[in-house]
């Protein structure tokens, strides 16, 4: 009786937010990582309530959570894949995470033909490409303003609408440091990585994780948060990714601007950071220094402004001279692309030169 007082006692005075470090992204860090993590989770992207749940089943190509929210893989191998000799992944979130939860119906053909270039592409590299649409995790969209639109469309509400959030929590029953959407797609990237592990012709242990705007700010939150991805990539990802809060680029997305658009993408906490982008406790170096000691890799675009690609390259060369003096070199890679905000051909050319001496 005495020890259960006592042990109440204690979690007590650890703190409700402690009390969080339930999320899977605590495990096998250090002490160091552990505070920052714990600080970006609690202030920036929320913490997710589950790990790899136990009602997750495989089938085929899909991965079923709880009997109810189905999210479907695209999988292309490169020729010549054996289970002999399993081959390196890329895994994104496709163009049709742009759709709002809208689905197939709005996935542009300039943006299919896009994926379909870039899978032929990577799979000429000799690497797998695993992609599937985000919004089958969580829909970008809050909750109401997705049921109201599907109504207005005229269309079935499908039974769980709101997708992880309705099986796993956090929508109804938020907290400030809940998990927002950004962290639930990242922990699905790292269920798409449970599922990698059951196929004989992917190597699991040479997963590359990339994503571009929304969803490079996602691959940056998967790699801090699950150890098993080897690369981390972020293309374009601007405010809430790559860019220097700290950084004075005017034209660029600030901590006001992208709450207001998309508070949604993270925990509430983060809301109280409008308009101190230059007095945050923590800025994004930190944040993607938690990849080390495995591999970064940041790219731009030149003409991007609202993504502010000086202060997304700042911010990799933070990471790369922190890590140089920890005795981590050539682990950092970054390249500038001519012009705005895309993420094609180009981009993966100079990030699969980099994959190649490192996955
Ligand atoms: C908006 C948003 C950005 C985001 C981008 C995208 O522009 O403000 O933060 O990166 O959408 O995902 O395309």
């Amino acid at each position: 009786m005495i020890k259960r007082r006592m042990f109440l006692g204690l979690l007590v005075a650890m703190g409700a937010t402690t009390l969080m470090a339930a999320d899977p992204a605590f495990d096998k860090l250090d002490a160091g990582k552990k505070e920052l993590m714990q600080w970006f989770l609690d202030n920036e992207y929320g913490h997710a309530p589950v790990g790899r749940p136990a009602d997750m089943t495989f089938q085929g190509n899909s991965i079923v959570f709880a009997g109810k929210v189905k999210v479907d893989l695209t999988v292309k191998l490169p020729a010549g894949a054996s289970k002999e000799k399993p081959c390196p992944v890329i895994l994104m979130g496709d163009f049709r995470a742009w759709n709002n939860g809208m689905h197939d119906d709005k996935y542009s053909h300039e943006q299919d033909k896009l994926q379909k270039d870039i899978d032929a592409y990577v799979t000429s590299r000799g690497y797998a490409i695993v992609h599937y649409n985000l919004n089958e995790v969580a829909p970008d969209q809050p909750r109401r303003r997705m049921i109201a639109s599907l109504k207005q469309q005229g269309k079935p509400l499908p039974p769980y609408p709101y997708g992880v959030f309705e099986v796993y929590g956090g929508e109804s029953d938020r907290t400030a440091t809940s998990w927002g959407t950004i962290r639930a797609w990242a922990w699905g990237h790292s269920r798409v990585l449970d599922w990698i592990e059951t196929q004989p012709m992917l190597d699991a242990k040479r997963v590359a994780v990339c994503g571009h705007s929304r969803l490079g700010k996602t691959a940056i939150c998967a790699g801090v948060t699950d150890p098993r991805f080897k690369i981390t990539y972020s293309n374009a990802s601007g405010c809430g990714g790559a860019k220097l809060n700290k950084f004075k680029a005017d034209r660029s997305e600030h901590i006001h601007q992208i709450t207001r658009g998309f508070p949604y993408w993270f925990c509430q906490n983060y809301l109280k950071w409008r308009g101190h982008d230059l007095e945050i406790t923590h800025d994004q170096d930190e944040w993607m220094g938690l990849v080390s000691p495995r591999c970064l890799y940041v790219a731009s675009g030149s003409k991007d402004d609202w993504a502010g690609p000086a202060a997304e390259k700042a911010a990799a060369d933070k990471v790369a001279a922190a890590w140089e003096k920890q005795g981590l070199k050539g682990k950092v890679g970054y390249h500038c692309h001519e012009g705005g905000h895309a993420f094609d051909l180009r981009d993966f050319k100079l990030f699969l030169d980099f994959c190649d001496t490192r996955l």
